[in-house]
């Protein structure tokens, strides 16, 4: 589903050049849960954005389903953004003046989904995501930060998009309600099939994946299936 090929990235500041990935070169199947490791600066959000087909590499090839990302036409590389990838952010994201429900339902409006159907959708997804159905009339800005990155994670579902790319999703979380919402992801993955590829600097949050790629100056320094994993039972607890 996901095919890296001597992935290369190069940002350039005025006279400056810094490679920032190294040619990297990786595979994720469908179904998988994958963490994406490393120390601060290693690369982790450029990959992210590569992999989200938000910014192409220098060099290399990425494919998506077998496509050639570069090759796209713009028309393709945007039913891509909207229909096949859901971003999770750090910083939630969410419009702060709106209830939980048209959060969720504002991708659909840009997809011009009709009304009721986008409403049946995005209900779905915020109970994929585990949000209680008493919160989605709140406002956004009035859930706690776990609710509110679930409310995230349900918008980010709610294209029914085949992968879900998370970069530190549990980074403004205190590490109780981190764990909730990590929780939230492997649900995802065991119940629903997500593809999911979570991106993080912490080894504590990157142990809840099957696999962790770790990634280190540009490199990989080490891509193993996490025989240790740490699995939450109490998801529902917000
Ligand atoms: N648009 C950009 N222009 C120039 N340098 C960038 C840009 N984006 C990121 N960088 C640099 O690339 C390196 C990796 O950044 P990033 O991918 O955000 O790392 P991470 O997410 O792992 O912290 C950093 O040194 C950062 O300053
Ligand atoms: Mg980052």
């Amino acid at each position: 589903m996901i095919e890296c090929e001597k992935i290369t990235k190069v940002y350039r500041t005025g006279d400056v050049e810094i490679e920032v990935l190294k040619g990297l070169s990786f595979r994720i199947e469908k179904g998988e849960f994958v963490a994406v490791m490393g120390p601060s600066g290693s690369g982790k959000s450029t990959l992210m954005h590569i992999l989200g087909a938000l910014d192409g590499p220098t060099s290399g090839v990425y494919r998506l389903d077998g496509h050639d990302v570069s090759k796209l036409s713009d028309d393709e590389l945007a039913d891509v953004r909207m229909n096949k990838i859901g971003f999770v952010f750090q910083s939630f994201n969410l419009l702060s003046r709106s209830t939980v429900l048209r959060n969720v339902m504002l991708p659909l409006m840009y997809a011009g989904v009709p009304e009721d159907k986008r409403r049946t959708q995005a209900e779905k997804a915020l109970r994929s995501a585990s949000l209680g159905e008493d919160r989605w009339h709140h406002l956004s800005n009035q859930l706690s930060g776990g609710q509110m990155q679930r409310v995230a994670i349900a918008r980010a579902l709610v294209n029914n998009p085949s992968i879900i790319l998370a970069d530190e999703p549990t980074g403004n979380l205190d590490s109780k309600t981190g764990e909730v919402v990590l929780g939230t992801f492997q649900e995802l993955n065991n119940k629903h099939h997500h593809t999911i590829v979570l991106i993080t600097h912490e080894p504590y949050v990157a142990e809840h994946a099957e696999r962790i790629i770790h990634i280190q100056d540009g490199m990989i320094l080490e891509d193993n299936k996490n025989h240790h994993r740490r699995m939450v039972h109490n998801h529902n607890e917000l």
